[in-house]
């Protein structure tokens, strides 16, 4: 009995493990990284995934850049174990916080061959392609306001732009709970785009700097004059990773192709499943698995 249990429990592991090898590994703190995952997959469908949505402790917005490292790099870890060897950082906060410090401290020393992208860099890239005025509005969590990420990047590849951050604390907090919006989640998020546009009436585009944001779109294209462009991240990572890949042909050669997308949970897993197959549009099992 026990023998077959151990057996049967080895069998699926090493299929999970053949499964995943080579996947391009795709993380956020909950469900914000699925509105990336969806338009890379639409970009690029003959690619292996897997994606990892670490729910049982989002938001990582509000937590200290210590802990968001650590919970990044323990993720980063668990793909590595995946075989997993290219990883993107669907997630501002973990690429404001941990990105950084994985690439230039842990991977020479844990995995010299393998990458870990964030989002951070190709959004700031081209926004200055979404702005007349050069007065850009970036709504995002508290930890990636707080790490002035934005305003360093943007300015150093467009110094003529202005950037106006707001921190959306309750954002995404209303996006992993999952559930229809309320009158008292609506008020919340037009106070917070008043609050944004009082403080430069000049902002011709807002950035949603969190990928949970999008998930929210429709509401605050509700509370914003038309005359305002509204940028999400997800095409314009998966455009760069698009490049990356063919401008990196030693990485590319080594993703697997069978066009498979294989999710995972730190949370519990029926709400995800739910929540997923809600927010990626496609039918969504996950496995629900501990990292620490
Ligand atoms: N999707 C993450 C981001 O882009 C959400 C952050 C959180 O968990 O607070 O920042």
């Amino acid at each position: 009995m026990w023998l077959e249990f151990f057996f049967i429990t080895t069998v699926k592991y090493f299929c999970i493990m053949i499964k995943n090898k080579h996947a391009i590994g795709v993380f956020d703190s909950g469900y914000g990284g699925l509105t990336v995952l969806k338009e890379i997959k639409t970009c690029l469908p003959e690619y292996d995934f897997i994606y990892l949505g670490d729910n049982a402790r989002a938001p990582y917005g509000p937590l200290s850049f210590k802990t968001v490292y650590e919970y990044t790099l323990e993720c980063i870890k668990w793909f590595f174990k995946q075989g997993c060897t290219f990883v993107i950082l669907a997630c501002n906060t973990a690429s404001a916080k941990a990105l950084r410090t994985i690439q230039q401290k842990d991977l020479p020393i844990i995995a010299p061959n393998n990458r870990v992208l964030g989002v951070i860099r190709p959004t700031t890239e081209i926004i200055n392609e979404y702005t007349q005025t050069n007065h850009v509005g970036i709504m995002a969590t508290v930890g990636t306001v707080k790490s002035n990420s934005y305003v360093i990047e943007i300015n150093k590849f467009h110094p003529d732009i202005n950037v106006m951050q707001l921190a959306c604390p309750k954002w995404v907090q209303i996006v992993e709970r999952g559930q229809i919006l309320t009158t008292k989640d609506k008020s919340i998020i037009k106070e917070d785009i008043d609050t944004l546009l009082a403080r430069d009436n000049k902002i011709d585009c807002i950035l949603l700097a969190c990928t949970h944001y999008p998930l929210l779109l429709n509401t605050i294209k509700m509370y914003l004059p038309t005359t305002i462009t509204v940028v999400t991240q997800g095409q314009i990572v998966a455009q760069s990773l698009l490049k990356y890949l063919k401008k990196h042909s030693e990485i590319e050669r080594n993703c697997s192709k069978n066009g498979t997308i294989n999710f995972y949970t730190t949370g519990v897993v029926n709400d995800f499943n739910t929540h997923a197959t809600q927010f990626f549009g496609a039918n969504v099992q996950a496995i629900q698995i501990n990292i620490d």
